[in-house]
């Protein structure tokens, strides 16, 4: 199923966030695998719903099969991506949502918050339409810069800071009882977001990798072939193993990743 609504200002794929998925998304399914021990948290957060929105759904990467779930993916190239016999997907944005009150038991939005163009207007419509947890997985913008990539492209970390709410303003957006739980990425993560490859720095010189990451459609190529050069450098030469090769075996790292549960 697919319908279209939305008020909200939209890309040529339909893309309603700040990131044109028509331009950077072909690829992401490739990139952005569900990671299993995300979802087991995420599992876990939903309680005992049965019905759930998946908003900013994309390829439907967290959507638990044991539930009946209706994703809403304002990109086409996004809703292309989703596997066949995955769950019926809304076009429409966060903002609009086309759905009565309380129409859900529970409400997920992964990876997705830091793009909506109105987050308030975002949280007060998934609120609105879910009667129970509102699960959302961010990354904490205050701790974004503390990654090594930093040393190598402060713009990305900068705008991706810029880009993701602080975590007080999903907790007043959602209102209610809201707990902000720290969700450690494990070495061997399949989900390619930023501090994914945290120990594996060979991946990012991949530009297909860093495509699955919206951070990098924001700084100049530049950017991006000063990152490829020092970096391909730095691990021919072991300074960056000098520095950082202790992440290399770090079973997980208790980054930037945030389990936000809204509790009405
Ligand atoms: C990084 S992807 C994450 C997709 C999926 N939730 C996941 O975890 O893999 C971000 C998604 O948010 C969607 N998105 C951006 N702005 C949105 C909005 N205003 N309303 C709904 N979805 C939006 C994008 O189209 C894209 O599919």
């Amino acid at each position: 199923m697919t319908s279209e609504r939305s008020s909200v200002k939209r890309c040529s794929d339909g893309s309603a966030g700040d990131a044109d998925y028509g331009a950077i998304g072909a690829g992401y399914s490739g990139y952005r695998q569900p990671e299993p021990s995300f979802l087991a948290a995420i599992s876990q957060a939903l309680g005992t719903a049965r019905t759930l929105v998946n908003v900013g759904a994309g390829a439907g990467s967290y959507e638990p099969r044991h539930l009946r779930v209706t994703a809403v993916e304002p990109s086409a190239a996004m809703r292309a991506q989703r596997p066949a016999g995955s769950a019926p997907v809304v076009n429409a944005a966060a903002e609009d949502l086309p759905f009565g009150d309380d129409s859900f038991d529970a409400a997920l939005a992964s990876f997705t918050v830091h793009q909506w163009r109105d987050l308030r207007a975002g949280l007060h419509e998934i609120r609105r339409v879910t009667q129970g947890p509102v699960v959302i997985l961010t990354c904490d913008p205050a701790v974004l810069e503390r990654s090594w990539i930093h040393d190598y492209a402060p713009e990305v970390t900068t705008v991706e800071a810029s880009r993701y709410p602080a975590i007080a303003d999903l907790r007043a957006g959602l209102g209610g009882r809201v707990e902000a739980r720290t969700v450690p990425i494990p070495l061997s993560c399949v989900d390619g977001f930023s501090e994914e490859n945290y120990g594996r720095p060979e991946a990012l010189l991949d530009p297909g990798a860093r495509r699955a990451n919206s951070a990098w459609s924001f700084v100049h190529p530049e950017t991006e072939s000063r990152f490829q050069r020092l970096l391909h450098a730095d691990l021919a030469s072991g300074a960056w193993d000098r520095r950082y090769g202790h992440l290399r075996t770090q079973p997980a790292l208790d980054g930037s990743l945030r389990l936000i549960v809204g509790l009405p």
